[in-house]
């Protein structure tokens, strides 16, 4: 999958993506047949454990981008770019950019609008492909007060709206709209000719992203527009549950699973 194929399915098809993390999660959402993953800074909230997206570090980042490319996915892999290792200008942002498609990423995404015009159209401009976020931007999580919708007010539609015309002229490929009113990402959608992907802004975009562990249903809280398609928390606490019950009664090893000499 191409920057090039996922932007002529606007107004075509659907666009289905999904965050992934690591080797074996990738080749499973890949063979489910997403057409892109993202590995999200997201992590640092769900696999890390921290409460928000603000600690994971680029380190993290490479780590995780090379794990998900191992897998050799035939979706997009694009990478996150974490908290301030763009915004400090476009010097950093191609530097941290490129050593994230060194790792595997077939393109990036930074967190905002107008204010990171420069910034993706250099991105661009150099050769690497950008995915805007508008919308709840998690990485402002401070200066926002908390995870919460954007869009509400009728400035902060048109903000919207401007915002996303910014990064089509900048050279995105593609935005992702997060948390916001359902009418108000439609009226994003129709204001651009690429797609928009939308998490918790309803089903007006040209296509839906969601966090993998909530739809496995392996986070604690959930935020209310995710989706749980499989409880599997529940699956691996019986599981393992079960082992250690084999473990304890010794009926795990049974002689199936040892050798001994003859
Ligand atoms: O970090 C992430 O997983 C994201 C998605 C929520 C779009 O940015």
């Amino acid at each position: 999958m191409t920057v090039q194929t996922i932007m002529g399915m606007k107004g075509r098809q659907r666009i289905a993506m999904i965050t992934a993390y690591d080797y074996p999660t990738a080749r499973l959402v890949d063979q489910a047949g997403v057409d892109g993953i993202l590995v999200g800074d997201s992590l640092g909230m769900v696999v890390l454990g921290f409460e928000n997206t603000l600690r994971v570090t680029l380190r993290d980042m490479l780590i995780h981008v090379a794990a998900v490319a191992r897998a050799k996915p035939k979706a997009l892999l694009i990478a996150d770019m974490p908290f301030m290792t763009y915004e400090t200008g476009v010097r950093d942002a191609l530097r941290n950019a490129s050593r994230l498609v060194r790792a595997g990423a077939e393109a990036v995404k930074p967190e905002g609008g107008q204010e990171i015009f420069d910034i993706v159209n250099n991105l661009v401009k150099f050769g690497i492909p950008v995915m805007g976020h508008i919308g709840l931007n998690p990485q402002r999580v401070l200066s926002l007060g908390g995870f919460k919708m954007v869009g509400k007010t009728e400035e902060q539609a048109k903000k919207l709206i401007e915002d996303a015309k910014a990064l089509q002229e900048a050279g995105a490929f593609a935005i992702v709209i997060e948390m916001v009113p359902a009418s108000v990402a439609k009226a994003v959608t129709e204001s651009v000719k690429i797609p928009t992907i939308c998490i918790g802004a309803g089903p007006h975009c040209d296509g839906q992203i969601l966090v993998l562990h909530d739809v496995l249903g392996l986070t604690e809280r959930p935020p209310s527009f995710a989706k749980r398609y499989v409880d599997l928390a529940s699956v691996i606490r019986d599981a393992v549950a079960k082992y250690v019950n084999e473990v304890r009664s010794g009926e795990f090893p049974s002689p199936e699973y040892f050798k001994d000499i003859k």
